[in-house]
């Protein structure tokens, strides 16, 4: 299918009028929303969607409340005709790309937290940042009513956010969790990758490792606080310039286990700086 076949709607009443028809023929609906430059990590989301559902909206909004004032936002790649070729050879059906005004209409005034999950972490080093998530991701999925709606692990604490904020708000979505799509070397697939140098790129490729090394001393029984401690070190080694993090968590709700050794489901996280590129991941354990 050639990107000419992709259609695109740009307001709530063009998307919803759209989802309205799929569902009076019987059609179920998934749902991956991002925010474009996209690259395989997201087409795998967009192919479990359509694994999943009949149809497939996908949405692209660069939104400009989950970035800080010293973030990227006005240098984040944009390339929305790539993105729909893309899309339509993955399987879309829909590219919901929207206007701002369609998301924070004039006056807006509501800001959604999620409190405990969106705290640590990303949620410490980025102040706001998981507001802005909580509350676009809220308004997509009402915008757009899926029955499921799928969401990256590489993005993991947005994730159990987002599990968060839809039980609570009683969103009627199923939410999915995709593994992470990786390089050859096991870089996790980002939009952020682009940043990178040739030297970085090299650099980028042994987050993974340290991580996987982690995961595999948790579950061999060293304490969480000497793999924390022993990954951050092999970061500093491996040439990382900032730390913001090297943590392990709880699986669900993201909270510290405490030293010890691990006897809870665990996840090990880290974000890292490669000259002004931000880089996370993370691994079951
Ligand atoms: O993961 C992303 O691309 C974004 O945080 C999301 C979920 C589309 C919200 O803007």
């Amino acid at each position: 299918m050639s990107a000419d076949f992709l259609p695109v709607v740009r307001t709530v009443a063009q998307l919803r009028a759209q989802v309205r028809a799929w569902r009076a023929a019987g059609e179920t609906v998934g749902m991956t929303p991002t925010m474009g430059a996209l690259h395989e990590g997201h087409l795998s989301l967009v192919r479990l969607a359509k694994a999943r559902a009949r149809r497939v909206v996908a949405s692209i909004f660069v939104n400009p409340t989950q970035f800080g004032p010293n973030e990227d936002f006005d240098r984040y790649p944009r390339n929305e005709a790539g993105d729909a070729e893309l899309l339509a050879s993955a399987g879309c059906d829909l590219l919901y790309a929207p206007d701002v005004s369609q998301i924070y209409p004039p006056g807006f005034a509501t800001r959604i937290t999620v409190s405990g999950v969106s705290e640590p972490l990303d949620g410490a080093a980025r102040p706001g940042h998981f507001d802005g998530v909580a509350t676009v991701v809220a308004k997509l999925l009402n915008q757009a009513q899926p029955d499921l709606a799928v969401f990256g692990e590489k993005d993991y604490q947005q994730l159990q956010l987002i599990r968060r904020l839809v039980l609570d708000l009683d969103l009627p979505v199923e939410v999915i969790g995709a593994p992470t799509a990786r390089a050859q070397d096991g870089l996790a697939l980002s939009s952020r990758n682009a940043y990178l140098t040739p030297d970085q790129r090299i650099i980028a490729g042994r987050l993974n490792v340290v991580l996987a090394d982690a995961a595999a001393r948790l579950k061999a029984g060293d304490t969480v606080e000497k793999v924390e401690a022993t990954g951050r070190a092999a970061l500093e080694r491996q040439g990382f310039d900032q730390i913001d993090y090297f943590e392990v968590r709880h699986a669900q709700d993201l909270s510290h286990p405490g030293p010890g050794v691990l006897s809870v489901p665990g996840r090990v996280l880290a974000a890292a700086f490669l000259g002004k590129t931000r880089l996370i991941d993370n691994m079951a354990v």
